[in-house]
């Protein structure tokens, strides 16, 4: 297919344009704002397979120009922190809602497939059970508000105008190239700098860990088979609390437990997601890889691309990291 992958410099985006690229033989077109989040180097290995373009999703001539001859929209890109959706969520809107906005109108101008990319955080917090794709949307945060909204639009494209539209909500993703200043890679990078381990709350708000490569590849079947109009979830095989990740992350890097510290909880946050996935393996997919497996991966994975997180870790994410942080840490 000739693919265009909005957000594909990011953690997700460019994981599934290496898939599409290895697995599938696509021809892929990128558009990328190159946020904080967003980077070349993560698309180190392919750029040359690729046509690149930086700009924003809300500027609807730079999606003209990167839609050239693209026969589907694949939108990854976001703004994608809760942290700093409660700190600055305006930008989020922009984003999350205009420009998604932006990429639709394109789509039906041109009679485009398109896939929203989307989370198991747009149906809020559930005790028990998992969320099926009828279950009400509660987002709790202005990341989960803007999503949700997105994906609200997208529905209404293809109720109101047609549009060969399909949603895939994952849950939380983990492995090679995520940023450090989402759990798993913050972890990982502490322990092995022999840092502290700030754990909000009492660490037992419960994800449902999902390989990106795995949620690449639940984005790529809603593309081929997915039905217009439908949301489908793609949610991990394993459920573990925060702390549970971060006892496994200190045994897997040989950190000492006495890092681990408990910092105030973070404002209105989720206790425990979980998707039901049934929709999307009835499609015929399903995860391959267990967390502790993938864990293992992604610890070893840091451990050897020092040159990828040195730059991440010294530069603007150090004043974030001190400012959210900093006062938060004892002494
Ligand atoms: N990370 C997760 O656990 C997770 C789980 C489920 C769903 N998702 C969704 O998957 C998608 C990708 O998440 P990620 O973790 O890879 O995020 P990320 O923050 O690593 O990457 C986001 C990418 O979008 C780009 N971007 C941001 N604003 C842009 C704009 N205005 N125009 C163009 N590009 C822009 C960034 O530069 C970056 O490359 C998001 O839509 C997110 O909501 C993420």
């Amino acid at each position: 297919m000739r693919l265009l992958v909005c957000g594909g410099a990011g953690f997700i985006g460019s994981t599934f344009v290496r898939l599409r690229l290895r697995e599938h033989g696509d021809q892929v077109t990128v558009l990328d704002k190159l946020t904080y989040a967003g980077r070349r180097e993560n698309l180190h290995d392919v750029l040359s397979e690729l046509r690149f373009i930086e700009g924003a999703i809300e500027d609807p001539d730079a999606v003209a120009d990167a839609l050239a001859g693209c026969e589907a929209i694949v939108n990854f890109a976001a703004e994608t922190h809760v942290d700093r959706s409660i700190a600055e969520p305006v930008t989020f809107t922009i984003t999350n809602m205009q420009g998604t906005h932006t990429l639709l109108e394109a789509a039906r101008d041109r009679g485009l497939r398109y896939v929203q990319v989307s989370t198991d955080e747009v149906y809020g917090s559930i005790a028990q059970g998992s969320f099926t794709e009828s279950s009400p949307l509660q987002p709790s945060s202005p990341y989960s508000a803007t999503k949700s909204g997105a994906d609200l639009l997208v529905s209404s494209y293809f109720h109101t105008y047609g549009l060969e539209a399909m949603i895939c909500r994952g849950s939380n993703n983990y492995g090679p190239y995520q940023h450090p200043e989402k759990l798993i890679p913050l972890m990982i990078l502490n322990a092995l700098a022999g840092d502290r381990l700030p754990v909000y709350g009492d660490g037992l708000n419960v994800r449902n860990w999902l390989f990106a490569e795995d949620f690449g590849g639940g984005v790529g079947h809603v593309l081929a088979h997915g039905v217009p109009g439908e949301a489908y979830n793609c949610g991990g095989p394993d459920e573990c609390d925060n702390l549970a990740v971060v006892r496994r992350i200190v045994e897997l890097t040989g950190a000492e437990e006495s890092l681990i510290e408990y910092v105030p909880d973070r404002p209105g946050h989720d206790r425990r997601y979980s998707l039901s996935s049934e929709k999307l393996r009835a499609l015929g997919w399903e995860p391959r890889t267990r967390f502790d497996q993938g864990l293992a991966r992604t610890v070893e994975w840091y451990r050897k691309n020092a040159w990828w997180w040195e730059p991440v870790r010294s530069g603007a994410y150090r004043e974030y990291y001190e400012r959210h942080y900093g006062r938060a840490l004892k002494g």
